[in-house]
């Protein structure tokens, strides 16, 4: 084969299906309600604290695992919520988005031949992720409508190679929020094999009816072999800012920032100072959040029943899984394309969360993350949809 072809790596996944559809969105201008963004501002106390940090002159490299101030109110806020210290000195380190802290931590304690748990359907970049850092991922199914997992199969999933598992709880594409007994059972598998968590918490504040955000590192013996994983990107509306961290046991921090550094060096200095006070917003700010997107998930929901989507309800993050075989297209793909192009709605293929496409082929992610202005154009453009009985092409 030509030297002129990318890497074995690089061709084993595709390009983001969620980023092509934004794409895709652009060009038809469509109601994007793909990727996951808001299209509303950000809190102004927060723009206020990034300007003011370019106009202080913080514009150099900051330090490599991250700016002290946004150190500590991670350390901070984990512990004042959850009960469980960190040091920020010996155990944050601040990346490029969580989607580079995955990365980081991937890359630093993945060998060849390590065995990776990942729950499935799973947020589209876990797939390269394990393909990037040599992982041999074995997938464990959420099964609907509850998303729940079967304890056997999660169990027969687990072994000498297992290195580590990905959680993402409130999660990514399904709404699912993981129970204590859930993770008391992920958490049984990690002590009995010596397995790290590695768990996604991006939508830690994004939850509704009561449900109860429970950090892994919280259950007993956990602290001790769980990176968190976390972000400005959804909490503060800044997806653009590109600022993430992990919290990990002294035992991984050397390694994880050994990565970050020769990945990245560093995140945006004046966007870490922001993030510092963005950390200090009071609770209310969070209770809102939760409350202002649970109003817009009825929204949506609503919509989208009247329009004959079957939803499964998110109890968490800000998305909505649901199932179109109703519609009687080919495929989720050929339908999303339909819905993009002659609808003027971008949504997510299912099969971008699956690594067997087929087990995605009747489902469609929306995103509710949007304006009530979006949300009813889009409401007004899915009135063209043709019903089922319709032949396809
Ligand atoms: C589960 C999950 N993790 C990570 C990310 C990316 O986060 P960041 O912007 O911090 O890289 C997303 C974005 O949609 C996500 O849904």
């Amino acid at each position: 084969m030509s030297k002129l072809a990318g890497s074995q790596k690089a061709t084993q996944f595709t390009e983001s299906v969620i980023r092509e559809m934004t794409r895709l969105n652009d060009q038809y201008g469509g109601v994007n309600l793909s990727q996951g963004f808001p299209d509303f501002p950000a809190p102004q106390a927060v723009k206020d604290a990034a300007c003011a940090a370019i106009q202080a002159d913080v514009n150099q490299y900051a330090v490599t695992w991250g700016a002290r101030p946004l150190r500590e109110a991670v350390a901070r806020e984990f512990t004042r919520r959850y009960g469980v210290p960190v040091v920020a000195d010996e155990q944050v380190t601040i990346c490029c988005g969580s989607t580079e802290a995955m990365m980081a931590t991937m890359m630093a304690i993945i060998d060849p031949g390590d065995e990776v748990v990942i729950f499935e359907p799973f947020y589209e970049n876990y797939g390269p992720d394990a393909i990037l850092s040599g992982a041999t991922p074995r997938y464990v199914t959420l099964h609907e409508p509850l998303w729940s997992f079967d304890p056997d199969e999660l169990a027969a999933a687990f072994n000498n190679r297992t290195k580590a598992v990905i959680l993402n709880t409130p999660n990514n594409p399904t709404g699912k929020v993981f129970s204590r007994s859930e993770l008391e059972a992920i958490a049984a598998l990690c002590r009995k094999w010596d397995v790290i968590a590695i768990s996604d918490e991006i939508y830690e504040h994004i939850i509704y009816e009561r449900q109860r955000h429970i950090p892994i590192a919280t259950i007993d013996g956990m602290a001790e072999r769980t990176v968190t994983i976390n972000g400005l990107s959804k909490t503060y509306s800044v997806t653009g800012w590109r600022v993430g961290w992990t919290i990990s046991p002294r035992s991984l921090t050397g390694a994880i920032r050994k990565v970050h550094d020769f990945l990245t060096v560093g995140a945006a200095a004046p966007l870490q100072e922001a993030g510092a006070v963005a950390l200090g917003l009071p609770d209310q700010y969070y209770l809102d959040i939760a409350t202002q997107y649970q109003r817009r998930r009825d929204v949506l929901l609503e919509i989208l029943e009247r329009r004959r989507f079957t939803c499964y309800r998110p109890f968490g993050a800000y998305y909505i899984m649901t199932d179109i075989s109703g519609f009687g297209f080919a495929d989720d793909v050929a339908f999303a394309r339909y819905l993009v192009k002659d609808v003027g709605v971008a949504a997510v293929p299912g099969s971008s969360f699956y690594q067997d496409a087929a087990k995605g082929r009747t489902k469609l992610r929306f995103c509710f993350c949007k304006r009530d202005e979006t949300l009813a154009e889009a409401d007004r453009r899915l009135e063209t949809l043709i019903p089922a009985s319709v032949p396809r092409y």
